[in-house]
């Protein structure tokens, strides 16, 4: 049995219960986070990371919200809950999960804002228990969809970590090698290191291997190479935020591999829910994109590879360019060379 990523514990006086993700695969260790500063310092620190799962994360952070207010009516603790979410939101900038999950904490509370604030609790974590179970679901769609584009023998080259611990328990990108390697295809997996916190190696090369999936592990810069000796047949991506005309930000490095992709005629995919898209942002270009500390590329892990006061740049994602992507797989379906017209048309069939 996987792991659980990260599950509400108790009642509406319970907590969040979450793998912490940096300890991963040295120790497995769960902690809690009782209130929201906590859940915050959570999502900031990576110790649940991976867009779904900080959009769980984020939803029973405002759950945790509810419960330390002091409000004495509905409207007070509506009132609460929205600084709560605005709290939140400043965590991480780029996953549009974490904005699309508490905009849905968000509508929940108002709706219920004539309630005893106590009704309104109740009501704030079955709506975050009801994001998780939706995503548990979700993935396990977006699994069954790409395993079609996979072939028995193939091999998948992946980068970063979109698997269970990226989502609730399935994953998007593994969650499609999961699914495949369910239907009996023999599936093996490159999986690229991931400078500089390393959740390839750490985290993608743990659980495939927990599932009995073959994993080869690379440094990021040998991709290319193995592109160039014909040892891959696919690539599969998760995505923290999609444009409406289907420019994607990833994991950084993401965008080299799909330029490599298109070299060496390799399919270049990308797996996400719904809620990864943004059809209010129109490119790319306009993504909030994170930077990261530079002490995670010169001292990671408590370990100096770098000379103290060297100048840094560290963006935690990048952008591809839809016009790179083979497809876009969803809960819904697939999206072939993806463009405004086409997600558009996939969003309108998906809401019918
Ligand atoms: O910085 P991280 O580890 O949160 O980045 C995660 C990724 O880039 C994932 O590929 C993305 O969130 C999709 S997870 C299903």
């Amino acid at each position: 049995m996987p792991v659980r990523t990260i599950e509400w514990v108790g009642e509406t006086d319970g907590c969040v219960r979450l793998i912490d993700q940096t300890l991963l695969p040295v120790e497995t260790r769960f902690i809690e986070c009782k209130d929201p500063g906590t859940l915050w310092e959570a999502i900031k620190s990576l110790r649940v990371r991976g867009a779904p799962a900080i959009g769980i994360a984020a939803a029973m952070g405002v759950v945790l919200g509810a419960q330390k207010s002091q409000a004495e009516t509905g409207a007070g603790l509506v009132s609460d809950v929205e600084r709560c979410a605005d709290y939140l939101a400043t965590a991480r900038p780029t996953a549009a999960n974490l904005f699309w999950a508490l905009d849905r904490m968000r509508r929940a509370a108002r709706e219920s804002a004539e309630k005893h604030p106590e009704e309104i609790r109740h009501r704030l974590l079955a709506e975050a228990n009801t994001i998780l179970e939706e995503d548990r679901d979700i993935c396990r769609r977006i699994g069954r969809n790409g395993a079609e584009l996979i072939h028995d023998g193939d091999t998948v080259l992946t980068h970063c970590n979109a698997g269970s611990l990226a989502t609730a328990d399935y994953g998007t990108a593994l969650g499609v090698i999961y699914a495949a390697h369910e239907q009996g295809k023999r599936v093996s997996v490159f999986a690229d290191e991931t400078r500089p916190l390393l959740q390839g190696a750490r985290l993608t090369t743990w659980e495939l291997m927990q599932r009995g999936i073959d994993v080869t592990l690379i440094c990021d810069n040998t991709a290319g190479l193995v592109m160039k000796e014909d040892k891959v047949n696919l690539i599969l991506v998760g995505a923290d935020r999609i444009a409406a005309n289907g420019d994607t930000a990833n994991k950084v490095g993401t965008y080299s591999l799909a330029v490599l992709a298109g070299e060496h005629d390799v399919p270049f995919y990308v797996a996400a829910p719904l809620s990864t898209f943004d059809l209010d942002v129109d490119c790319g270009h306009n993504i909030p994109i994170e930077q990261r500390s530079g002490e995670e590329i010169t001292c990671g892990f408590g370990r100096r590879t770098a000379p103290k006061g060297v100048k840094t740049y560290s963006p935690a994602f990048d952008v591809t360019p839809g016009y790179h992507i083979t497809a876009i797989i969803t809960e819904h379906g697939i999206i072939a060379r993806p463009t405004t017209k086409g997600i558009s048309e996939h969003f309108a069939e998906a809401n019918k």
